[in-house]
Parts: C-alpha cells; sequence; structure tokens
C-alpha cells in the first residue's frame, strides 16, 4: 500500500502515540483489503457511544484519547447514546448511566466531536454531496448516504471511523471503489407500499436474501426520503446491506447494468407476513418512534394525528437534537407533549436501556427496531404501520 512521507511519519510515531495506533489500524485495514492508498474523507460518523454498548473499557478508551489531546480533523459527528442528553432526568433514565453516559459526551467533545448523536446525522447538518468520501459507522446511515445521496462509504466499525476522523483518510477500499458498487440481485417489488413501515417490512424480507450484497430495486412507483430511509435501515439490519439502488430514485441506479442477474419478487403478503413474523407481543407499555432519527416531516405528521387525543401509555420520538430544536420552533413538541407524548433526542429504543426502565413490550413502526428490540433490549414487540402503533396507545 502506498504511503505518502506524511503518512510514514505518522507510522513512524512522529505525530503522537494516538496518531500512530489509529493510523496503524487504518493501514492494517487496508492491507486485508487491499487497498492502494490512502483517500482523504470529508466527514466522519462514529458508533460505539451508548454506554450500554462499550461499557467501562469504552469510557476508559476515549478518557484516555481525550486526555492525550487526540482532536479530529474533519467533521465528525456521533451515532446516538444511551439516553437524552438534556432530558434524562425527565424521561427517567437511570442516574449511574446518566453519570457514565455524560463521561462519554465530555470525552467525545474534548476531542473536537460534534456531541450531536444520531444515525441520521444528513438531516442534522452533516450532508455529504454525490461521490463524496466520507468515513460512517451507523449501518442505516451508511446505507442512506451510500444509496440515497451516492456519496462512498465503508461499513466502518466505531474505531476505524475514529480513526478515520482523527487522521482525515480511509484506506481505498470496497465500496469507494466505482467497481464494487455494481447491483448483484435485481429485487422486483409488486406490493403497494404507503406507510414507512412497508418499506420496512421490505427491507426486512430483502436484507434476509440478499445478505451483504447490493440489490437494484423496481416496481416503487413512489418514495419519499423517509421511506428510503426505513428501508435501508431495515435491509442494513437484517442483511448488512451497505447500498442499493433503486429504479428511477437512487442517483447510481441509472448507470447500472442488470441483465442476467438473479431476481426475487416482492409481493404484498411478503410485507402482511413480515408484520405478523416481527410482532412477538399483545400489548405494547410504550410506543417508540423514530428509527432512523425522525424527520421534521415524521414528527410533523405524528404531531398532528395526536391533536385532541390523550396517550394512555408512553410515546417517545427518537430524532436529532438539530431536528429537535426545529420541532419545538413549530409547535410540534407541545403538540406530542401536550397528548403526553415525549420528543426524545441523543438516543433511540436500541441503544437506550429501555429494559431496565420497566418496559417489555415496545410498539415500533421500523423494520430495524422490530429486528433488534428482541434481542439489545429483551423486549417483545408490536410491529406495524404508524396508525396501528398509535392505536396501541391513544384512546
Ligand atoms: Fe438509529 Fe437506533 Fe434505529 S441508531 S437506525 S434509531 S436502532
Amino acid at each position: 500500500m502506498y504511503l505518502t512521507n506524511a503518512e510514514e511519519r505518522i507510522l513512524s510515531g512522529q505525530n503522537g502515540e494516538v496518531m500512530e495506533r489509529m493510523f496503524r489500524l487504518l493501514v492494517r485495514l487496508g492491507e486485508i483489503y487491499g487497498a492502494d492508498k490512502m483517500i482523504p474523507v470529508s466527514s466522519a460518523q462514529v458508533a460505539g457511544v451508548s454506554y450500554k454498548s462499550i461499557g467501562d473499557p469504552g469510557i476508559e478508551f476515549l478518557e484516555d484519547y481525550a486526555g492525550k489531546d487526540a482532536k479530529v480533523r474533519i467533521v465528525t459527528f456521533l451515532n446516538p447514546s444511551g439516553m437524552d442528553i438534556e432530558d434524562w432526568q425527565k424521561l427517567n433514565f437511570p442516574p449511574g448511566f446518566a453519570e457514565k453516559q455524560l463521561r462519554i459526551m465530555n470525552a467525545f467533545k474534548k476531542m473536537g466531536i460534534v456531541v450531536s448523536a444520531t444515525c441520521t446525522p444528513y438531516l442534522a447538518g452533516n450532508l455529504p454531496r454525490f461521490r463524496e468520501h466520507i468515513a460512517w459507522s451507523e449501518s442505516s446511515a451508511i446505507s442512506f448516504s451510500n444509496s440515497v445521496i451516492g456519496a462512498r462509504t465503508n461499513r466502518e466499525g466505531g474505531p476505524s471511523a475514529l480513526a478515520a476522523a482523527l487522521t482525515g483518510v480511509t484506506p481505498n477500499y470496497g465500496l469507494h471503489l466505482d467497481e464494487n458498487r455494481k447491483p448483484q440481485m435485481v429485487i422486483e417489488v409488486d406490493a403497494n407500499l404507503e406507510d414507512s413501515a412497508d418499506f420496512g417490512a421490505v427491507g426486512y424480507v430483502v436484507g434476509k436474501q440478499v445478505k451483504n450484497r447490493i440489490p437494484y430495486f423496481r416496481g416503487i412507483k413512489d418514495a419519499d426520503t423517509d421511506h428510503l430511509k426505513a428501508l435501508g435501515a431495515a435491509m442494513a439490519a437484517s442483511g448488512a446491506v451497505a447500498l442499493y439502488h433503486m429504479e428511477g430514485m437512487t442517483p447510481e441506479a441509472h448507470l447500472m447494468e442488470t441483465k442476467g442477474l438473479e431476481t426475487l419478487t416482492v409481493a404484498d403478503k411478503d410485507v402482511e407476513e413480515t408484520f405478523s413474523k416481527l410482532s412477538t407481543g399483545k400489548q405494547a407499555d410504550i410506543v417508540i418512534l423514530g428509527c432512523p432519527h425522525s424527520s421534521l416531516r415524521e414528527i410533523m405528521t405524528v404531531a398532528r394525528k395526536l391533536e385532541g387525543k390523550k396517550l394512555k401509555k408512553p410515546l417517545w420520538i427518537c430524532t436529532s437534537r438539530m431536528v429537535k430544536e426545529a420541532a419545538n420552533r413549530m409547535g410540534f413538541t407541545e403538540m406530542i407533549e401536550a397528548a403526553g407524548g415525549k420528543v426524545v433526542a441523543d438516543t433511540c429504543m436500541v441503544v437506550s436501556p429501555i429494559e431496565d426502565m420497566g418496559y417489555k413490550t415496545t410498539a415500533v413502526n421500523s423494520g430495524k427496531a422490530a429486528n433488534y428490540l428482541p434481542g439489545f433490549c429483551k423486549q417483545s414487540v408490536i410491529f406495524g404501520r404508524l396508525d396501528n402503533i398509535l392505536a396501541q396507545v391513544t384512546e
């Protein structure tokens, strides 16, 4: 792998211990995957933020780096943390957990990382352009940036994204290269998809079949960016899919050849079967929306649906801090709170400790959350379209 003189100097420790360790990690990755060189990246998104995921060893690691004056070189955002950093008390997050989570956020802040903890950085002030190289690590954000925006990122782990943030480069392999972005399977969608949950159900089914390959979708007549983020998130969760193309919708689709590829058809019955397969619960203790983190449009939709209603159980709608600020200004937060719900920032249903907060059955409209909640949070799940999910907790 070719390294510049400046990169050789980093590797020999001339820029300090942290830079040497981080750069060595990138060189190792590059060697494993056959990269020819390092390429600059314009932004990073670092996963491994919740105390629930990284525990005490993670705090020690981050505080060690922050204490050694490690500073990021490019715009770097965080994946969701384990709690709402401002409203954790009101939401009844355990104080012991909160104390650890705040230490994690302080360490990241010291490194110059924007302590906006979200899986939709592209909705919160970190929007790459078509073909821009980036190093992101949350699977739905990777899917959205590669597929819908046409930016280029591999599936970074927390450490490799942090290494890219600190050094400003990533090894040139995988999805950074044209030849690795071609579709490997065609998905004919013969189903009526209207709600984001429908797209999440399709994503779940397709991810299971495609597994780590690149699907090319045909037959989807209309989809907004919320639908596409729901589809990509579910596919990333069930099949580690980091890139998809969609005829007439995603920016690289028209450049792709699909002749001779294996075809899978998804029909209405697959969507309905997924709702029932992933629904293991009967009566929700809580409804949690916003996986991936909600857009302002999604918050507005929920706020309007809740007008004049009173919730009999808790409802959270998870989003980024930036989008929550916009929702506050538009009065949507107030409308949701008037019904008894909460707009929750910086965290989500999967990385927060909901299992320790008394919740056993969670209702969601997300294919990804429905897939992850049993394993990550010991939850029974109710998975369905927004109206059906809201009916669980409204009178
Ligand atoms: Fe985002 Fe959490 Fe879902 S990180 S994609 S809201 S599981």
